[in-house]
């Protein structure tokens, strides 16, 4: 009798604190999708249920055309009115960045002011050094042609202000443009002009969790994803993080961060957002469970498939998080 007491004395003990402090969650979804479709619901509901934490993916306008179409510095200003109105996450909050969607909760990290605080960053695929392809087309001659189109004109006004991706491709040997044209992601990597508080903000996070693909086919290079990239003025070799500017002249404390033992980089099996449940869980769930973080975390509260199989993580099941569909035309008929 006394034993079960003291059992259960001890359950409610140890889940009181998990259940009651656990923080929520943002999910920021990639370019060309939004909060309505499945692959994006799904995976915020899954990550709820894996965590117990409330979820909630923020929209952006009307969601995939905005996505394309609305400029960074709007969306961001979008988002960080929503997060400040959300009285859910006035205590603090966990983000979950997918592809692009990493640029709007980089954003909101560092620019919104009086926001609530963000606890832990956790990137899947986002192009945080920047992005040297254009990202929606295929190999069609179509595509090719258009995306030389682009490529010419990527730094122009007209384009910065009306195609979103424009913000953050950083073409290694056209520096120059970049510098003078990009509007977005030399702000948010302090590149040029250094704010402080960026910086301040960035390096207040309890952890970065970078989370890269090993067949990434839509970021180039890929090592993007851990704020790796192609040096100044070539395209070769793919630096590391550690041996990048933004790194070693810490720009916006990734370096600090990273010395601190407080960014994670994860490479998994898969294509650009092809996570595996079991990825998920493994890297992204534990840091959405408030308190301690595990040593080796286990999740045991599953829906779906899973395999508690000892296979490697590639027998696990593959959630398509983003679409991608082809919005070529579209394009074609904005620009
Ligand atoms: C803030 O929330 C209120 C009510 O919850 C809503 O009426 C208002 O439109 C929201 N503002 C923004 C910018 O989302
Ligand atoms: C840096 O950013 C903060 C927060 O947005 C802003 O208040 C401040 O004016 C900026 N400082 C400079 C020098 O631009
Ligand atoms: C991740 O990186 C490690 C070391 O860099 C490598 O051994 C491993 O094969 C990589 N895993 C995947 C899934 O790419």
């Amino acid at each position: 009798m006394a034993s079960v007491t003291l059992t259960r004395f001890f359950i409610v003990f140890i889940l009181f604190p998990i259940i009651t402090h656990s923080i929520p969650f943002v999910v920021f979804h990639g370019v060309a999708d939004s909060c309505t479709k499945k692959g994006v619901t799904q995976v915020t509901d899954f990550l709820s249920e894996w965590s117990n934490a409330q979820g909630y993916c923020i929209e952006i306008g009307n969601g995939a055309w905005d996505s394309w179409f609305m400029p960074f510095e709007d969306q961001v200003e979008i988002a960080c009115e929503k997060v400040k109105n959300m009285s859910e996450l006035s205590q603090g909050y966990n983000i979950v960045g997918f592809s692009q969607g990493n640029m709007v909760g980089r954003g909101v990290l560092e620019f919104c002011d009086g926001a609530p605080p963000v606890k832990n960053f956790i990137s899947v695929a986002g192009p945080h050094a920047g992005e040297a392809s254009i990202p929606f087309c295929g190999k069609g001659v179509m595509c090719v042609l258009v995306d030389a189109l682009i490529k010419l004109a990527i730094y122009s006004d007209y384009l910065q202000e009306h195609l979103a991706p424009a913000n953050y491709i950083k073409i290694p040997t056209d520096l120059d443009a970049y510098r003078e044209g990009c509007k977005f992601l030399p702000k948010l990597n302090n590149e040029f002009e250094k704010n402080a508080t960026y910086k301040e903000r960035f390096s207040s996070l309890q952890n970065l969790v970078l989370i890269m693909f090993d067949k990434e086919s839509v970021l180039v290079p890929k090592e993007t994803s851990w704020f790796g990239y192609f040096p100044d003025g070539a395209w070769d070799p793919i630096l590391p993080a550690q041996e990048t500017r933004l790194y070693k002249e810490d720009w916006i404390g990734l370096r600090t961060l990273d010395e601190a033992g407080r960014v994670k980089f994860v490479n998994v099996t898969g294509g650009h957002l092809d996570m595996a449940d079991d990825d998920m869980k493994k890297y992204i769930v534990p840091y959405l469970v408030d308190e301690e973080i595990p040593e080796n975390p286990t999740v045991t509260k599953s829906s779906g498939k899973d395999s508690s199989s000892s296979d490697d993580s590639t027998m696990g099941y593959i959630r398509k998080v983003g679409g991608h569909q082809d919005l070529l035309l579209n394009v074609v008929h904005r620009l």
